[in-house]
């Protein structure tokens, strides 16, 4: 099992990384945005993938096939260590298949169904995100599909990575593990709170205080 950060904001990137548990960085176009990056996005996922040296993904913004496969080639040039993404679509299926093929790894996003995940390992996807807080929200149980997911691609043994995405709470990530993701995307605030405990927090409270007390004794 392994944790992404689910962010496009740097400073994020940079504390995370830190805690030595971050193996990649998942993008796209929402958190672009809300990171604010302005003009230089080339520079910008190059700093995230030398802070993380894992794979990184980046998102196509065309919606045709050949469009997207112009922006991947692109993009995969800017580090060895940017994945693309594409959204699960006839055409994102077309432009998974040429990369896959020229060695360009693609994590299919927007994967709500187990046959969506399917069809991206069939095209040669090296990931898939399955968007589980997305699933929950509108009623299904997310992780279900998840479980789905990674027990057909064990069952048929096929080599496409599940990541569990959309994550929302701490829960997501033990039951992500629970349903056989290789991944989780976590965001900075999940990855905080997965930290913390009340009672870790008490306990070294008190045996600080508890470290005063024996101070000038011996
Ligand atoms: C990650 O790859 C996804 O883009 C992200 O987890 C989506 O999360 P959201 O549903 O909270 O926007």
């Amino acid at each position: 099992m392994q944790l992404f950060l689910d962010t496009a904001d740097i400073k994020q990137v940079r504390d995370a990384v830190k805690l030595g548990v971050i193996s990649g960085v998942t993008t796209n176009p929402s958190l672009v945005s809300k990171a604010g990056w302005s003009g230089d996005y080339k520079s910008a996922v190059q700093e995230i993938c030398s802070l993380v040296k894992g794979p990184v993904s980046v998102e196509v913004l065309s919606a045709e096939a050949g469009g997207m496969i112009e922006e991947a080639r692109s993009i995969a040039t800017w580090s060895p260590y940017v994945n693309i993404k594409i959204p699960v679509c006839a055409a994102g299926l077309e432009a998974t298949a040429v990369l896959s093929k020229e060695k360009i790894k693609v994590n299919l996003t927007l994967c709500f169904t187990p046959n969506q995940a399917l069809l991206g390992a069939l095209a040669g996807a090296s990931y898939v995100s399955a968007f589980v807080g997305r699933l929950d929200d509108a009623g299904q149980d997310g992780m279900e599909v998840v479980a789905q997911i990674a027990d057909c691609f064990e069952r048929y043994k096929l080599p496409t990575q599940v990541i569990a995405a959309s994550i929302r709470h701490p829960m997501h990530c033990v039951t992500a593990v629970q349903a056989g993701a290789h991944i989780a995307t976590v965001p900075h605030s999940v990855l905080m709170q997965m930290i913390n405990h009340p009672l870790t927090t008490v306990g070294i409270a008190r045996f600080l205080e508890d470290a005063q007390k024996t101070k000038g004794k011996g």
